[in-house]
């Protein structure tokens, strides 16, 4: 690869985005310039009726083998504290539209917590996850303790981080870290295949039931059932409602407008 390389690959299949990291060399280490990339291109689809739908991956060897380390190293508190790296994000957390994440081989440490800022992860079945970090000398800093935890329960959590054991695909998925696990060729087939049918179905009612699933992680229980009663009668207002529950009446495939 030399210098010139982007750090990302993007492309548009259908109402599909697809970003690739590429830095294969490093392990798709992500650097604060990587990570930027990543965000500024998912703000910009998020805002393009054109795409319902990201796709984030990496390749065979790795997702992403976490936040590039060369680029820490010696730097200072202040400096870190300066450089604000993590708003970035927080950029990808807001994006709307439903995020994929397609991974292969190793999703480690900021890896872990990128995939964890997806919305649906497909894991080839050789993938491996955890957060290294403590073998550093530091913790998960883009949000590990607090979503992992969330995700897998403290106890699992607590042994991934304290001892930066990293995980099996098949433990993954009965950890309910990762949503399906394929042979690895599959993988990004597979996020491929989830990506259009859900690109096919209504965009406002998936962003929709992305918030409530997201809100579920905020809030409490009466609130988090609040706002998704407010949104679900929302969908009355939408075209898509009409036309979903028309076509279950008559039968017919429902042709969604997104609107
Ligand atoms: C920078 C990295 C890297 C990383 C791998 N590389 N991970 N460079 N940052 N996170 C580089 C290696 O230095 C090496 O470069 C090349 O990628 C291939 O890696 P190898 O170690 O030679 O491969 P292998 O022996 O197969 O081991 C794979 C590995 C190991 C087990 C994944 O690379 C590893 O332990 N990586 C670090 C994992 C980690 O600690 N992640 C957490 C980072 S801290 P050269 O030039 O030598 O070929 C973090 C904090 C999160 O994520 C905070 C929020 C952002």
């Amino acid at each position: 690869m030399s210098t010139e390389d982007p750090l990302i690959l993007t492309e548009v299949v259908d109402a599909v985005g697809v970003i690739r990291l590429n830095r294969p060399k490093k392990l798709n280490a992500l650097s604060p310039a990587l990570i930027d990339l990543v965000a500024a291109q998912m703000e910009r689809w998020d805002a393009d009726p054109a795409v319902r739908v990201i796709v984030l991956t990496g390749n065979d060897r790795a997702f992403a083998a976490g936040a590039d380390i060369d680029d820490m190293t010696e730097r200072s508190a202040v400096e870190m504290y300066e450089r604000d790296q993590f708003t970035d994000w927080d950029r990808i957390r807001r994006v709307r539209v439903p995020i994929i994440a397609a991974v292969s081989g190793f999703a480690l440490g900021g890896g872990c917590e990128l995939m964890m800022l997806c919305d649906i992860v497909v894991a080839g079945d050789t993938a491996q996850f955890g957060q290294p970090e403590i073998n550093l000398g530091v913790i998960p800093g883009a949000g590990g303790t607090q979503r992992l935890t969330r995700a897998v329960g403290k106890a699992l959590a607590m042994d991934m981080i304290l001892t930066g054991r990293m995980l099996s695909a098949p433990d993954a998925l009965a950890a309910g870290l990762v949503s399906r696990v394929v042979p690895p060729e599959h993988v990004l087939p597979e996020a491929m295949k989830i990506a259009q049918q859900l690109a096919a179905r209504g965009s406002i009612a998936a962003r929709f039931a992305k918030e409530c699933v997201l809100k579920a992680f905020e809030t409490t229980l009466e609130e988090g059932v609040m706002h998704e009663r407010r949104l679900f009668y929302m969908l009355f207002a939408t075209l898509d409602q009409k036309e979903g529950m028309r076509a279950f009446a008559d039968r017919r495939p429902a042709r969604f407008e997104h609107r």
